[in-house]
């Protein structure tokens, strides 16, 4: 059978920690399958070009059979040439004792540019993954400055914060992670997210008769999740690298596979008012794929009177986030 034509791919940031956790998996096929040829565009700034061509010599030391070549580019029209994935990494990332947002100052203007060399220049079928933080604000200026890109192409990583909590969930249970489905991170990748336990499920039980021992759901295990990208930071000097590259390999393919039965994952997707979060944020919603990258906002779950209190703050911090960036929105 003929080989597939490949698809092009952009890693932006890709001489960064992520990057190198995240392009041999992208290249070995575990991101678009093992029968997909790829072309990488990987995106740096200039001090980082030297770095990359390191990084791009190993990919090459790898021999992948799928990859059909790779660019190297500080230039954004060339980085997004006909793409249709862009996996939005490359910004600075926090240091202990910083919150997320607090690098909007510093990120917040590389999305701009990026949102509108992604309209002028990838493939009609693009759809963006945004993880440079703060990655739901991030997402937002790019999407806004993009206006010509349909609004259900844009993502912003919430999976990591969705597999830690299966994690937590998983060991005080006592079962493996697999176990655990159907966990919604809401609102912000930020230590305002909620890690909603009352809809998870643990071999299909709701999370709470399983885990009776609403005391730790409410506070150690949401606590653990919120902070878990600060405990790393305490503990290795440096920002999670590898569990992120896996989650934003996760997100693309659950973007790209319908989600079995009546399941759903967490994406960051923009708001069309579902569960009265304001219509054009890029809020953490359960989501289910229907396959060939159209998804829907999971719809009638239900909240109490704590879930509701937990979202509206995280609603919040978004909204002002937004408000933050006003001059950066088109
Ligand atoms: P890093 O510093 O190791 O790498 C970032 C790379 O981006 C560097 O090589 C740098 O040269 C490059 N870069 C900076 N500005 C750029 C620009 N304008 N265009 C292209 N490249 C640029 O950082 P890292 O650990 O790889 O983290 C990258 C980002 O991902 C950070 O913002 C971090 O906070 C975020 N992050 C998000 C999640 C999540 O769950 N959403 C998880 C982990 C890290
Ligand atoms: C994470 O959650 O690990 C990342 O967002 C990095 C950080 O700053 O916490």
């Amino acid at each position: 059978m003929a080989a597939k034509p490949p698809i092009h791919i952009t890693v932006t940031g890709a001489a960064g920690q992520i990057g190198y956790a995240l392009l041999f998996r992208i290249a070995s096929g575990q991101l678009l399958g093992p029968d997909q040829p790829v072309v990488l565009r990987l995106l740096e700034i200039e001090p980082g070009m030297k770095a990359l061509e390191g990084v791009v010599m190993e990919v090459d030391d790898c021999a992948f059979p799928l990859v059909s070549d790779i660019i190297t580019t500080t230039d954004l029209d060339v980085a997004f040439d006909g793409t249709s994935w862009a996996l939005l990494v490359g910004s600075v990332p926090r240091k202990a004792g910083m919150e997320r947002g607090d690098l909007l100052t510093i990120n917040g203007g590389i999305f701009g540019p990026q949102g509108r060399a992604i309209a002028a220049n990838a493939a009609s079928d693009i759809r963006v993954v945004v993880v440079g933080n703060p990655c739901n604000t991030n997402c937002l200026i790019a999407r806004s400055n993009a206006p010509e890109v349909p609004t259900d192409r844009w993502f912003a990583m919430t999976r990591l914060d969705e597999n830690r909590a299966k994690g937590q969930l998983a060991k005080r249970a006592g079962v493996p992670v697999s176990s655990v489905t159907n966990l919604a991170i809401w609102g912000n990748h930020s230590a305002t997210q909620f890690p909603d336990f009352a809809n998870a499920r643990i071999d299909g039980t709701p999370v709470p008769e399983v885990i009776d021992d609403n005391g730790w759901l409410q506070g150690e295990f949401i606590t653990t999740v919120q902070k878990r990208g600060a405990a790393i930071i305490d503990a290795r000097g440096l920002s999670s690298a590898a569990s992120a590259a896996n989650a934003a390999i996760d997100s693309v393919v659950s973007i790209r596979t319908a989600t079995p039965g009546d399941g759903f994952t967490s994406l960051a997707v923009v708001s069309d008012g579902e569960y009265g979060v304001p219509q054009g944020l890029q809020f953490g919603f359960p989501v289910r794929a229907k396959g060939s990258g159209a998804w829907e906002v999971v719809e009638g779950l239900g909240h109490d009177e704590f879930a509701k209190e937990r979202i509206r703050i995280t609603t919040e911090e978004l909204v002002a986030e937004r408000s933050e960036v006003i001059d950066l929105l088109r």
